[in-house]
């Protein structure tokens, strides 16, 4: 199919070409959690501290993350993979109490982080901004931390290793 004919598949195709982590981004309101796996984050401003994500205006994840206020972004380790494919499941990152089979842990806004992540950022929620289709999820950072490790990595539409270089 020619360029012209099909803009979006160009696209999909050359944002995929882009490397990235991958992130579980989490809130809870009382009992109820919500996580959903995401590539998008960045880190976007020191002054505040700031971090984005942007999530599909179709995700219920918004809804909850509107009635909460805050969320945790949770940058997910090599060995996490597992991980990334339960929270990218439709609906399967609604919970009750606690994910099955997915530790977590609170650290400051209630918000859960992934146990055996790499790095992780507790935040408040600062803005949502319409973005398209999707809804461009802006937090101020209250508590961030991480340990020594390799990541997760999304290319072309699957996941990879960190390679050294010979
Ligand atoms: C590696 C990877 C990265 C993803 N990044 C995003 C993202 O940045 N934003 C988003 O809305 N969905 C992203 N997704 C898709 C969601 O994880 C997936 O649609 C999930 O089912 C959303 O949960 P929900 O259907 O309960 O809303 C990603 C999926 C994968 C596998």
């Amino acid at each position: 199919m020619s360029a012209d004919r099909d803009p979006t598949g160009r696209f999909k195709r050359a944002a995929g070409r882009f490397a990235s982590g991958v992130t579980v981004v989490a809130t809870r309101n009382g009992r109820h959690l919500y996580g959903i796996t995401c590539s998008s984050f960045q880190s976007l401003s020191l002054d505040p501290l700031l971090v984005t994500v942007s999530v599909n205006a179709a995700s219920p994840f918004l809804a909850e993350v509107r009635a909460s206020g805050h969320f945790a972004v949770s940058v997910l380790a090599s060995d996490q993979q597992r991980v990334s494919r339960y929270f990218a499941t439709p609906g399967r990152g609604r919970a009750r109490d606690r994910f099955p089979g997915v530790p977590t842990e609170v650290v400051q806004t209630g918000s859960p982080v992934v146990g055996g992540c790499l790095s992780w950022f507790d935040a408040a929620l600062h803005a949502l901004l319409p973005g398209g289709d999707h809804q461009i999820l802006i937090g101020e950072v209250v508590a961030a931390g991480g340990r020594d490790g390799e990541p997760l990595l999304y290319w072309a539409g699957g996941y990879h290793r960190l390679r050294a270089r010979t």
